[in-house]
């Protein structure tokens, strides 16, 4: 089992106050850290040992508690015990630690063995990828990334929306008003000019609606004609999007979409009509949710189709059939909350006993300046443009920056994306995401572009040094106030992939980095790293190599890349 410098260090500090005669329960619930690292490095709160008189307590303990390894010194403020670690020891076994793991500092084992399926991306065939999907997509990738390296098996899987009542319509459409060769040159752009085509046409021609029932009724009746055109449409949206992943550099385990459990559909819903949970309501089924606050759980519509719902709580038993997963997370957006709380409820009403193991993580809007953008009106980005705009955007600055770089179109594409990940994962997952050129972009903000920079400048600062970093230095060099914020930060980095983990929330790692890149460049500005002093060089060059590790590290579990160069 791994350990980490930092809890190495609280396991001391725990065992000094165990060997007083705490118990766990207390000196875990006393411990913690002091308003300001002059007090010390941990506290310990009396308040807990005696609410009357908490200073007298700490007076009483304080003289049963012995310095160790590591705590070099412990002294009362109030009702508090701070302890305080030796610093060069303390930097010493986090700089070590960091050398000797290189990329796998913050890899835990806590997952061993362990299945979590993401459910993430998904988006709808026939349809613009939209930014909400992108939202999804990128905190999906990341959330992958972290439980994989918490030792977890991930899953991710695409549940595209391949399957319902659209189908028909764009059926319709297609042969009313459809170009083959448009269809092939520009497939989701025609497919959705068509969609918006229909829904014009269908408000002016209700006989339209009825006709799409029909073929979609034909459709789920396996015909020919309908399922080689859905086939077709099914296909080339994937190729398209297929395009954005690649860009992403992002990839799945599964497409099994919304059609992959059609065939299970007929099961599912004798299995929920055994159970007494299923009623019919006029002519619809649906589960009725009322005792527990919620509108009913829609199966089936009075045409005989069946529904999104119907076809997550195929997916969700047939994804434990085949995964074993010990949790599942589906990554989609806020409007759909009630939704998963219905489904849950009705899978765990259906006995299965893992259905406390789900979660939503929802997630907010993408605002561009106006509110959000629907499919049905046409006042939808695609993707694609954006990318491109960003990767554009990036080249000129860069051009600006550093003419003579090599490669700046590749390295303008690693930025240009990059800030836009980072942009949607930066912001607390449930909030709405501002989409701003200007603020993404900003080489000197709170931004994807500036954590880059700042890996690509400490890279060219050991590439420069030219020679092989070494451990061992002189550890009594890094003792300025800078130097052992920047230790305190990188002995953080394993807690808060876990905590980003629990919460599903990169946005704690987005956070910790800027603050390890605002510290690690105060730093730089302040002190020569590579000085006539071999000595201080050497020391100081482990810092920066520590420091460039922790970020690129950081940056592969946000799903981007880290440019040597900028
Ligand atoms: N395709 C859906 C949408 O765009 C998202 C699917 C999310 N996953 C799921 N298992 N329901 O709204």
């Amino acid at each position: 089992m791994t350990q980490y410098a930092g809890k190495i260090v609280r396991e001391e500090v725990a065992t000094i106050l165990k060997n007083a005669g705490l118990n766990p329960a207390e000196i875990k619930a006393g411990l913690g850290t002091p308003p300001s690292p002059e007090l010390g490095d941990y506290s310990f709160n009396c308040f807990l040992l005696s609410k009357k008189s908490p200073e007298a307590a700490a007076e009483d303990l304080v003289k049963k508690l012995n310095p160790q390894k590591y705590v070099k010194k412990i002294q009362t403020t109030g009702p508090y015990i701070n302890f305080t670690v030796d610093k060069e020891k303390f930097t010493g076994l986090v700089l070590k630690e960091i050398f000797t793991l290189e990329s796998s500092y913050g890899n835990r084992e806590l997952g061993a063995g362990k299945t979590v399926v993401v459910d993430f991306s998904s988006p709808n065939i026939a349809k613009p990828f939209g930014v909400g999907h992108l939202r999804s997509t990128v905190i999906g990738n990341s959330i992958c990334k972290l439980y994989e390296s918490l030792g977890y098996t991930c899953i991710g899987i695409n549940h595209l929306g391949d399957w319902g009542t659209q189908f028909g319509k764009l059926i319709v459409a297609y042969q009313k008003w459809g170009k083959e060769k448009q269809l092939k040159a520009k497939p989701v752009q025609h497919l959705y000019d068509l969609y918006v085509k229909f829904h014009t046409e269908a408000e002016k021609d209700k006989s339209l609606e009825e006709e799409a029932r029909d073929w979609f009724r034909s459709l789920e009746d396996g015909e020919q004609e309908a399922t080689r055109l859905w086939h077709w449409f099914r296909d080339i949206s994937l190729k398209e999007f297929q395009r954005i992943y690649d860009i992403l550099n992002i990839h799945f385990d599964s497409y099994a979409g919304e059609s992959f459990y059609n065939s299970m559909l007929p099961e599912t819903i004798t299995k929920l009509k055994t159970a007494g949970l299923a009623q019919e309501s006029q002519g619809a089924l649906i589960v009725d949710l009322e005792r527990f606050g919620m509108s009913p759980c829609l199966l089936r519509k009075t045409d005989g189709s069946t529904l999104y719902a119907t076809r997550d709580i195929a997916a969700a038993m047939y994804r434990f059939d085949t995964y074993g997963f010990d949790k599942m997370i589906y990554v989609v957006g806020a409007d759909q909350k009630l939704y998963f709380r219905q489904i849950f409820k009705v899978l765990e009403l259906l006995g299965c006993p893992w259905a406390d193991t789900l979660v939503h993580t929802p997630f907010g809007l993408v605002r561009f300046g106006t509110g959000k953008m629907s499919t049905r009106k046409g006042n939808v980005i695609f993707l694609e443009e954006v990318f491109q705009k960003a990767v554009d955007l990036t080249e000129k600055i860069i051009e600006e920056k550093n003419p003579d770089l090599e490669d700046k179109r590749e390295i303008a594409t690693q930025v240009g994306i990059g800030a836009i990940v980072f942009n949607d994962l930066s912001t607390k997952r449930i909030k709405d995401v501002d989409f701003s050129w200007d603020r993404m972009l900003n080489f000197n903000g709170e931004t994807g572009p500036y954590v880059q920079y700042t890996y690509a400048r400490f890279s060219s600062v050991l590439r420069k040094y030219g020679r092989q970093v070494d451990d061992k230095v002189n550890l009594n060099l890094l003792n300025s106030d800078m130097e052992t914020e920047i230790v305190r930060l990188l002995s953080r980095f394993p807690e808060t992939v876990k905590h980003a983990a629990d919460e599903y929330e990169p946005s704690v790692v987005t956070t910790y980095l800027l603050d390890l890149c605002e510290a690690s460049n105060r730093f730089y500005n302040h002190f020569r790293v590579l000085s006539e002093d071999l000595e201080t060089s050497k020391t100081r060059v482990l810092l920066v190599w520590c420091i460039r590790t922790v970020l690129g590290k950081g940056l592969r579990l946000l799903g981007m890349e880290t440019p040597e160069r900028m």
